[in-house]
């Protein structure tokens, strides 16, 4: 096939070169330079325009309820908004070694219809072998090992699978391009290749994708744009949890959790994920603070832990994992103005257990309350689930779904729960409220309990 030309676009002015530059001939910004495919001239410059399409009033357009296809795993199908939708591009990112092959491996196993598992980093037979390892009911899988994207949308062509999986998008290579596979030009034109291969034939395409250190997804944030889906693999690699969330969905909502634990036997659904992020503690200990918090439409319990120490340098560490950081230095700044509670001269550490990442500012009361328990050394007593959203005037804000976050702590034998005064929760059976409007009363109510 006839090599297609590449040139070099300025992603700050939009000159093209002709060949790769470290700065930018035009305007001399420089690493703006990145390759695409030319477009060839039109030989119809001249002829006159063709007719324009009739646009057709929204509210006469048909419309049909999407039909689902279960991917085979219940957590998967929940993140999905209920399942794959015929020529849907959803991407599937995460770290290295998560688990991301084993998950779809096991999605296409589990799948009634047809599908295609195109592999550009294990041979064959790894993925037999693992397939075999698994007891996986691979009866109907295909499998391709192959990383020429020409070779592969032919292969799509050929057999039409309802279901194929990509693994991973940064192996692929088209020849239309001179730069290496991985590059952002290469991804970038693979996904776009692919997701007009799904259109066309109805395929579902999922397609793994690496991430970088950053946690951005390797290659281009195009990527995000082009696909329909986008799922990120989370969970810390040294324990068995992983999180599968949908971060876009022009399908369904989007901050859907999927909850899996991975076991010698592949990845297992978790079908009580609340359990998963509240340590067992023998008795109370001090900087432990339980979060009713929202992942998606699903309520979750989280232990938030903070550990307040004497600062090691002159200036303190304020480090958060899994918790927002610049939200922690305006927490110690909201404790030490309206609580009085003062750490400048502290270390302050905060964590939330399990590798979850929590973004809500609902949060906020749970962190404050860790920190307070650890920098008084005392511990938060019974069984207390806390969720609210504190303001820089020191005023405790509603957080929504307040009656789902105070059923499930509930449902966990929780007794008593300090939330938002402005979210007017109606009483649950065995549940003592503690309603704040103010964050010094929050840490008072801790000393009252
Ligand atoms: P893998 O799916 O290859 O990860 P990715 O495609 O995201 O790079 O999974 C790799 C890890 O999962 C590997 O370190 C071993 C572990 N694992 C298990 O613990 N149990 C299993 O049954 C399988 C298949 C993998
Ligand atoms: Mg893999």
């Amino acid at each position: 096939m006839a090599r297609a030309k590449s040139v070099y676009v300025c992603s700050e002015c939009g000159a093209s070169a002709l060949q790769w530059f470290g700065a930018c001939p035009a305007c001399g910004a420089a690493g703006t330079l990145s390759e695409t495919i030319a477009e060839r001239s039109s030989a119809h410059r001249y002829a006159p325009p063709a007719p324009a399409a009739a646009p057709v009033p929204l509210a006469e357009i048909e419309t049909r309820e999407l039909g689902r296809l279960p991917s085979g795993i219940g957590e998967l199908d929940r993140v999905l908004g209920g399942g794959l939708v015929a020529g849907q591009v959803a991407l599937l990112a995460g770290d290295p070694g998560i688990g991301k092959s084993t998950l779809l491996l096991q999605c296409v196993s589990a799948l009634e219809s047809s599908s295609l598992y195109i592999s550009g980093e294990e041979s064959a037979q790894q993925i037999a072998l693992r397939a075999r390892r698994l007891a996986l009911p691979a009866g109907r899988v295909r499998l391709l090992a192959e990383i020429q994207l020409e070779r592969i949308v032919a292969a799509l062509e050929a057999e039409r699978p309802r279901v194929a999986v990509i693994d991973s998008i940064q192996t692929l290579y088209s020849e239309q391009m001179q730069s290496a596979p991985g590059s952002v030009a290469q991804v970038r034109e693979c996904a776009a290749q692919l997701t007009r291969v799904a259109k066309r034939n109805g395929t579902a395409i999922l397609l793994i994708g690496h991430v970088t250190k950053e946690g951005a997804i390797a290659g281009p944030r195009v990527l995000e744009h082009i696909v329909d889906t986008v799922l990120h693999f989370e969970g810390d690699p040294h324990s068995a949890f992983r999180l599968v969330r949908a971060v876009k969905n022009r399908f369904g909502a989007v901050n859907e959790l999927g909850v899996f634990a991975m076991t010698e036997k592949g990845l297992r659904t978790v079908s009580n994920p609340s359990a998963l992020f509240l340590s067992q503690h023998e008795r109370d200990v001090a900087g432990s603070c339980v979060l009713a918090t929202l992942e998606g439409t699903r309520p979750l319990l989280v232990e938030i832990q903070a550990l307040v120490d004497a600062a090691q340098a002159p200036t303190p560490r304020r480090l958060s994992v899994g918790l927002e950081q610049n939200r922690l230095a305006m927490l110690l700044a909201v404790l030490h103005r309206h609580a009085g509670i003062a750490t400048v001269d502290q270390d302050v550490f905060v964590n939330a257990v399990g590798g979850v990442r929590i973004a809500e500012p609902a949060a906020d009361l749970a962190v404050s309350l860790a920190i307070v328990s650890s920098l008084t050394d005392r511990p938060i007593p019974g069984r207390v689930a806390v969720f609210g959203e504190v303001g820089l005037a020191g005023e405790v804000r509603p957080a929504p779904r307040g009656q789902e976050r105070l059923k499930e702590a509930a449902k966990l034998g929780f007794e008593r729960a300090i939330v938002p005064k402005a979210n007017r929760l109606k009483p649950i059976a065995g549940l003592v409220l503690i309603a704040v409007e103010r964050v010094d009363r929050a840490v008072q109510a801790l000393r009252e309990i």
